[in-house]
C-alpha cells in the first residue's frame, strides 16, 4: 500500500500491529480534523469513550476542551487537527509505556509531514515531554512558547488536569487565548 496519502496513511495506521496495545484496543484513535489545519493539538492517547468510538477527546475531556477551542474561534472539522501521541488505549488509561510511544510516534511524524502545522499546542505533561522535551515542567512551563524550523511550539494543562483541580482553568484560559494570538500572528488561513 502506498504511504503518499492521507488516506492510505490512516488505513494503515487503522491496521496498526506494532506495540501490544494492538490486542487490548476497540479501535485506533488516528486524530480527527482539518488536516489542511495550521493548528496541530497533541494529547496522550485515547480514554475509553474515544477507543469506542475512534476519535479522540469524546470523553468528558473532550467537553472541556471543545469549550475552550470555542472560545479562541477553534474547532475540530474546522480549523485544526487533534491527534495523540499513542493511537490505542492503554489499559485503565496508565501512562502509555516507553516502548508503546516509541512504537507510535512514527505515525505523529507521518500526520506532521502531512499537515505541516505551523503551531503545535501539546495538551498536558506526556505530549509535552514527548514533543517538546523530556524534562519538560508543565505546571512551570505551561503556555511558553518555542521555535524550531518554522514552527511554534507550547503546552496547555491537560483537560482532564482541568477536571481534575478546576482552580486551574483560568491558567489554561489564558494559554489558549496566547494560542489566538499566535495564529494571528503567524498563521494566515485559520481565522
Ligand atoms: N485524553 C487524551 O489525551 N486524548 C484523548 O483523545 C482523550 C483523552
Amino acid at each position: 500500500m502506498d504511504g503518499n496519502t492521507w488516506e492510505s496513511l490512516r488505513e494503515q495506521c487503522l491496521a496498526c500491529q506494532k506495540c501490544a496495545l494492538a490486542s487490548t484496543r476497540t479501535q485506533v484513535v488516528f486524530g480527527t480534523g482539518n488536516p489542511a489545519a495550521e493548528v496541530l493539538f497533541v494529547g496522550e492517547g485515547p480514554g475509553q469513550q474515544e477507543d469506542e468510538q475512534g476519535l479522540p477527546f469524546v470523553g468528558r475531556s473532550g467537553k472541556l476542551l471543545d469549550v475552550y477551542l470555542d472560545a479562541i474561534g477553534l474547532g475540530r472539522d474546522k480549523n485544526i487537527y487533534i491527534a495523540n501521541i499513542v493511537k490505542c488505549r492503554p489499559p485503565g488509561n496508565r501512562d502509555p509505556l516507553p516502548e508503546e510511544r516509541e512504537a507510535c510516534l512514527p505515525w505523529l511524524r507521518k500526520q506532521f509531514s502531512h499537515i505541516r502545522p505551523k503551531i503545535i499546542v501539546c495538551l498536558g505533561r506526556i505530549a509535552a515531554q514527548v514533543i517538546i522535551r523530556p524534562n519538560y515542567a508543565i505546571m512551570k512551563e505551561h503556555g511558553q512558547w518555542e521555535e524550531k524550523n518554522g514552527v511554534w511550539f507550547t503546552a496547555t494543562l491537560h483537560p482532564a488536569a482541568l477536571l481534575r483541580n478546576p482552580n486551574n482553568k483560568p491558567l489554561a484560559f489564558e494559554d489558549f487565548v496566547a494560542v489566538r494570538e499566535k495564529i494571528r500572528e503567524v498563521c494566515d488561513h485559520t481565522y
